[in-house]
């Protein structure tokens, strides 16, 4: 089959005002929104539900390392769905493209585009998060992605350039990182990957610490007690 490609009689874009956005921050609550997208018009809270999401912005259709993004993800959504975290990209171009695009990710990628892509011609939901930073394109949106909890609370915020494709593994040791620390009284540390030693909050006492972590941990300052990974 051949590929879809860029059309060349795109037309023009409409003139956008970019306006300025208020920045979001980790803790602030994820803006709702209603878009089109590749499943039809997503109203995002009631989209999301009780899951978690993982909303990611791309600079343009017909792509090259767009392209390989959403086939990354794509072949990655079981282990996203395993989490209870729904997936959504968002691409500034309209809904046409998308869909001849999304022929094009299929034929090359190995995967079908499983999951919704925002169609936000009038860069409502880039607006909203921020995904414009006119220093760096006047128009087009950066590769910022939102990590954001069933409360609807913004838990992570990063932001690559255009030239540089993500790591979507990381992703999902974040996510796997904010459930377990949700859920237990301990952080992270650097480099960690589920099933690794994790460390004690510092604000747990021994004697608590004790009783909540039955495997032991190691005291090297007592700031850092490294205890397994709970729950395995
Ligand atoms: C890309 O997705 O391949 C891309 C987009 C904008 C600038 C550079 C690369």
């Amino acid at each position: 089959m051949r590929a879809a490609t860029a059309p060349t009689d795109r037309p023009a874009a409409p003139p956008i005002e970019v306006r300025p956005s208020p920045s979001l921050r980790l803790g602030d609550k994820a803006p709702d929104f209603t878009q089109d997208s590749t499943q039809g018009p997503i109203r995002f809270y009631e989209w999301m539900g009780d899951s978690w999401a993982v909303l990611f912005s791309h600079p343009a259709d017909f792509t090259p390392v767009c392209t390989t993004e959403l086939g990354t993800v794509a072949r990655l959504k079981p282990e996203f769905d395993r989490r209870k975290v729904k997936v959504i990209g968002l691409s500034v171009d309209p809904l046409f493209f998308h869909e001849q695009w999304a022929g094009d990710i299929a034929e090359t990628q190995g995967a079908e585009l499983n999951f919704p892509l925002l169609a936000d011609a009038d860069r409502k939901v880039a607006q909203l998060y921020d995904m414009i930073h006119p220093n760096a394109h006047a128009t087009e949106t950066v590769r910022s992605v939102f990590i954001i909890d069933p409360d609807k609370t913004v838990r992570l915020i990063h932001t690559y350039p255009a030239s540089t494709g993500r790591n979507f593994d990381e992703l999902l040791r974040v996510i796997d990182s904010l459930q377990l620390t949700d859920d237990q009284k301990v952080a992270t540390p650097a480099n960690w990957k589920p099933g690794e030693d994790v460390v004690i909050l510092p604000s747990v006492r021994n004697d608590e610490a004790d009783k909540l972590f039955p495997g032991g941990y190691r005291e090297l300052k007592p700031y850092l007690r490294i205890t397994p990974q709970p729950n395995r």
